[in-house]
């Protein structure tokens, strides 16, 4: 199974990120925008991995979120793109993260994996909210310069998710939800 490790949002925050997105589909239309369902803050990608290792890798994250001071609170805010807003291959919307808090989270995920198989990612990490997705880079710098609406919520869990390859969109089905804090 393609696997990956993240954050599912709450309904609100997936509302405002949709809005977002029907804000901004019109200037970039062969873009592959993100389906509202599928919106989430991606922790640590997996990969291919067998399906019987699930409940190894569910363990390893249970207890490395479970070791973390707490729930983390953080807001949606701004826009952006990779590599660049002018050779866009993903747009994106912001996370605030303050204190550092959920970079330590994705790190801790990250590390946690590595020991059991997972070698470390050469990408470095920073908190981003995919919203498109560019088959040929695009020009986003127009783009960019919109902002979601800034809604808070907060990270409380971390999850396992499958990723199932299909048309239009993939689908990514929870395997295990594990609380962040004991
Ligand atoms: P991103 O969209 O947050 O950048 C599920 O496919 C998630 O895993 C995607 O949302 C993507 O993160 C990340 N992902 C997909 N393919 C990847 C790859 N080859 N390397 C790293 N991350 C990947």
């Amino acid at each position: 199974m393609r696997a990956f490790v993240g954050v599912d949002l709450p309904g609100d925050a997936k509302d405002v990120l949709a809005a977002f997105i029907d804000r901004l589909r019109a200037a970039a239309p062969e873009a592959k925008w993100v389906p509202r369902d599928n919106l989430h803050l991606t922790l640590a990608f997996l990969g291919e991995v067998g399906e019987e290792r699930a409940a190894e890798i569910g363990d390893a994250l249970r207890v490395a979120a479970s070791g973390l001071p707490g729930p983390i609170p953080t807001q949606v805010h701004g826009a952006g793109a990779f590599p660049s807003a002018r050779r866009a291959r993903v747009v994106w919307a912001g996370l605030l993260d303050g204190e550092g808090r959920l970079a330590a989270l994705a790190h801790r995920m990250r590390a946690t994996l590595e020991p059991i198989g997972f070698p470390p990612e050469s990408r470095s990490w920073k908190p981003h909210l995919t919203l498109a997705r560019f088959r040929t880079p695009g020009d986003a710098s127009t783009l960019v310069t919109a902002s979601p609406e800034e809604v808070s919520f907060i990270v409380s869990d971390v999850t396992l998710f499958r990723s199932r390859l299909a048309r239009p969109a993939p689908t990514y089905e929870p395997m295990g939800r594990f609380p962040i804090g004991g």
